[in-house]
């Protein structure tokens, strides 16, 4: 019988077999894959694990700030390390338009950064008998991220999720993925049960590459700025339609590399667009578009471009999944 509570138990004690006495990281995301992944090792192993959060610079607004936060109510007494490496990952993206070398460009630097981290995890536990190296990375990998990254049986690789495909081959660490035989809906049900706050084993998917896929065309910080601005007003005004549950996520996508005429006040502008492209799903692996009332459509339009300056065209994504995909990259 499928239950949380029995993949609790059970996932307990294979990491508690796979790991040993060693340490473990665990990359936080802030997303509800990662906690869950954090929540359950840290049942298993303890104060062994620690939880690294890389600001990367692509986060959206307000974000990192949030997810400190919802960590120390989530994990109560675990340690987080949290890693500015926002100009490393600017610096390696420089150039990079390419959505697959993107992707592997993200999930190096990530493990680059944890690498890093963990000399500082090992220096503070120096006087733990059991300070070894930290030997495993624990990550919140799901069934459909293996699948859709080419790790499943005769999948096509689609795109290499950050923590999948987009692994550098020289890895060090050894991998504790427990999430791997689940989706997002049992995810969900697993962390409820471990007793996670709702803001996080309700909150909406969001992409460990973060802004860096929702720019099409290379990654700048002048871009960053526009995107997150835009961003901050779709999820504002979606959640005051009170529209949050009913959707999966709504990426925001700027089209760095394209520009249109417009008009606003008596001058001409040439802008770039901005893609919004809300999703109904069940499981991320098919979607639907999300079909949002036209007035709150509307508003969201308005206000984008009259808000952020270089913005002049707001678009929708009716494409569902297949043949599109949820992200653009
Ligand atoms: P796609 O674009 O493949 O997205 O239809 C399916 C779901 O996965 C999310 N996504 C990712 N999540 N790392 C993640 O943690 C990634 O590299 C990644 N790529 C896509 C996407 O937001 C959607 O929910």
């Amino acid at each position: 019988d499928w239950t949380a509570a029995n993949v609790i138990e059970e996932q307990v004690a294979r990491i508690r077999e796979q790991v040993g006495d060693a340490r473990a990281i665990c990359g936080l995301s802030g997303g509800v894959d990662s906690a869950v992944a954090a929540a359950l090792v840290q049942r298993a192993i303890g104060d062994r694990l620690t939880c690294v959060y890389v600001d990367h610079g692509l986060m959206r607004e307000g974000e990192s700030a949030e997810i400190e936060k919802a960590f120390g109510e989530a994990h109560g007494g675990a340690r987080l390390v949290m890693v500015d490496a926002r100009e490393d990952f600017l610096a390696a993206l420089a150039g990079v338009t390419d959505p697959e070398t993107k992707r592997k460009t993200i999930g190096e630097r990530f493990i680059r950064t944890f690498e890093k981290a963990q000399a500082d995890i090992v220096l503070e536990s120096a006087e733990d008998p059991h300070a070894t190296d930290v030997k495993f990375l624990v990550q919140g990998t799901l069934y459909p991220d293996v699948v859709e990254s080419g790790g499943g049986d005769g999948a096509a690789n689609i795109k290499s999720h950050h923590n999948v495909g987009g692994l550098p081959d020289d890895i060090e660490f050894e991998l504790c993925e427990p999430l791997r035989e689940l989706f997002k809906d049992e995810v969900r049900a697993v962390g409820a049960e471990l007793g996670l706050p709702d803001g996080i084993v309700h909150r909406q998917p969001f992409p460990g590459p973060g802004l860096g896929i929702r720019i099409i065309g290379e990654v700048t910080q002048e871009r960053l700025d526009l995107l997150r601005r835009a961003d901050a007003i779709v999820r504002a005004e979606l959640t005051a339609a009170g529209l949050d549950r009913h959707i999966w996520q709504c990426p925001v996508v700027l089209l760095a590399d394209v520009r249109s005429v417009g008009v606003q006040g008596d001058g001409r502008t040439y802008g770039h667009p901005i893609v919004l492209r809300p999703v109904t799903s069940e499981d991320a692996m098919t979607a639907d578009w999300a079909r949002i009332p036209a007035e709150v459509l509307s508003r969201i339009s308005n206000r984008i471009t009259n808000e952020v300056d270089g913005i002049n065209r707001v678009v929708l994504d009716v494409t569902s999944k297949p043949p599109g995909t949820i992200e653009w990259e």
